[in-house]
């Protein structure tokens, strides 16, 4: 054998090794929980071939408690570059099998190296996660690590879109960078979220609680909303990641692709004429309504489990990548509260970084009242969504639907918040509040003067309400509606709305950064 020969079988002998990472056992115990390892899942989420990798032979530098014994090549992390559906995009997938995929100084030197060729190739950055946090024996070069990721995340943010998959336990410094990045899906069962894990809530609050109802993926897409997504299994998760990809543009300089579809956008629903019932107490679902006016009624929901009061997701619409936002009538009548404004807000914000227009549908009695929602900040918090419309300069669509009242009816993408075409449906009602309401503030004095006859009193006063205000006309009059639409021509109109806006150019002024309301 000459000497090239043998050179390359070492690197070929190598490479299998490193591809190992911590060894058929710890892979073997990885399979036994039901879960893949970080290779296993890297080759389900790229396209077959497309993978490149680096820093497959960095080894980390760590001498403390024997551990300079314990070496293993790539380090508890692979990373490199590759295409989902042919469009590039960068990775990292932290492998359990190296000292429970925790994080060491060199680690996060790879993490980094990927992150910045993300931003300076404007690709997005995807990291499957599985880590038990800081390397407990590299002390502060762990954290130190932390920090250079931490710091890399904040910069890339509205740069390139930024997906976390949870596909362990993540815990410490683990949870801190997908809470930082634009998505995070985690995996039911099989992966947890938490700062610290049972033993040390145990030890400081004497909380008895399992990793499950600390951290699980239920818990935190339904009640805390740190995860946007929950995947019944790894596979469905890595489904979704790439589904939510085919939304989104590569960075921030370009648009979300457009897509073939075969579905006519001068398709009529009929369904939409009679969908809001005579009763405006009567709820009806939302769902409905985004199926009948998206491509092929697909649409992906984010933070489906979470303030389900609204709605907020991305679909096609003649093609064109859009994030819906909607009211949902049949959760709390649609009110917004804390966490639909933060959920909202949220999405709002990611859609004008990454070009991609909002289609907003209304039907909002309002804020929800009451002390909860007064002493958890519903004031700051429902003005983070007024200033993620307010501040969005994408083509924005907004469609009333039913009631559009007060507060409410302004936060939800109204003419005053820079709305581009703002359409109503002959069933709209835009007031500052609804006529019960309205008519127990204006007439208190009257009903109270005259109690036999107060409900008499009160009926016609509320008539006379509804005929002003229980329609679309008045704000169509001012202008601040730009047409009444028919509700079966809604997918129709919306398309051709976002086709006059496709050149859309509008300016925030020069600042340092914003102060939204945290
Ligand atoms: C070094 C670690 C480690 C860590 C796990 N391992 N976490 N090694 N540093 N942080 C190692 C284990 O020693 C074990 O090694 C292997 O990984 C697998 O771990 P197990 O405990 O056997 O697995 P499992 O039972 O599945 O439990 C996983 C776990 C648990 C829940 C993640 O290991 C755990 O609680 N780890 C500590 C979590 C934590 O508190 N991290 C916070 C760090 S502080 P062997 O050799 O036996 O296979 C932090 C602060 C940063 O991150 C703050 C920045 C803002």
């Amino acid at each position: 054998m000459s000497i090239q020969t043998e050179n390359i079988q070492k690197l070929v002998e190598r490479r299998e090794k490193a591809r190992l990472g911590g060894g058929a056992k710890r892979i073997e115990a990885q399979h036994a929980k039901g879960k893949m390892t970080a290779r296993e899942r890297l080759a389900l989420l790229l396209d077959e071939g497309s993978f490149e990798e680096y820093d497959m032979f960095v080894q980390h530098r760590c001498t403390n408690f024997g551990m300079d014994k314990e070496h293993f090549d790539g380090d508890g992390v692979v990373t490199g570059c590759g295409t989902i559906d042919g469009r590039l995009v960068y990775v990292f997938a932290q492998d359990f099998t190296v000292s429970g995929g925790s994080l060491s100084k060199t680690m996060s030197e790879k993490i980094c190296k990927v992150m910045d060729m993300a931003v300076r190739n404007g690709a997005p950055v995807i990291g499957l996660n599985d880590s038990g946090g800081a390397r407990i024996q590299e002390g502060i070069d762990a954290l130190a690590g932390y920090g250079e990721i931490f710091e890399r995340n904040i910069l890339a943010s509205g740069v390139i879109p930024q997906i976390s998959g949870i596909f362990g336990p993540c815990a410490g410094g683990a949870v801190y960078s997908p809470a930082l990045t634009d998505f995070t899906l985690m995996v039911k069962n099989t992966s947890y979220m938490f700062l610290t894990g049972p033993a040390v809530v145990k030890s400081v609050t004497g909380e008895d609680v399992t990793q499950e109802d600390l951290g699980g993926a239920s818990v935190h897409s339904s009640k805390s909303g740190v995860a946007h997504f929950a995947a019944s299994s790894e596979e469905e998760g890595i489904a979704t990641i790439k589904d939510l990809l085919s939304f989104l543009p590569q960075n921030n300089m370009e648009e979300a692709p457009r897509v073939e579809t075969s579905d006519p956008v001068s398709r009529v629903e009929d369904l939409l004429n009679e969908i809001v019932p005579d009763n405006p107490n009567k709820a009806y679902d939302m769902y409905k309504v985004i199926g009948c006016i998206v491509d092929d009624g697909r649409f992906l929901e984010v933070h489906k489990d979470y303030a389900k009061n609204i709605i907020v997701g991305f679909a096609h619409m003649g093609g064109r990548s859009v994030g819906i936002v909607a009211n949902q009538p049949a959760i709390l009548a649609g009110a917004l509260d804390i966490n639909a404004s933060r959920k909202a807000s949220r999405f709002v914000r990611f859609c004008d970084a990454f070009n991609i227009p909002l289609v907003t549908l209304v039907d909002v009695p309002g804020f929800l009242c009451g002390t909860t929602q007064e002493y958890g900040a519903i004031i700051t918090n429902g003005a983070k969504l007024l200033y993620a419309y307010g501040e969005a300069t994408v083509p924005k669509v907004t469609v009333t639907l039913r009631k559009s009242y007060g507060g409410a009816h302004i936060v939800m993408s109204c003419k005053q918040l820079r709305g581009d075409i703002n359409y109503a449906w002959p069933s709209a009602n835009i007031a500052v509040m609804g006529a019960d309401g309205a008519v127990n503030v204006l007439y208190a004095k009257d009903i109270k003067a005259d109690p036999e006859h107060a409900s008499e009193i009160f009926e016609k006063k509320k008539k006379e309400y509804n005929d002003l205000f229980s329609n679309p006309y008045q704000a169509a009059q001012k202008g601040y509606i730009d047409d009444v639409i028919e509700p079966r021509n809604t997918r129709f109109r919306v398309i051709r709305a976002l086709e006059q806006l496709a050149l859309k150019k509008q300016d925030i002024p020069a600042k340092k950064h914003d102060n939204l309301p945290l």
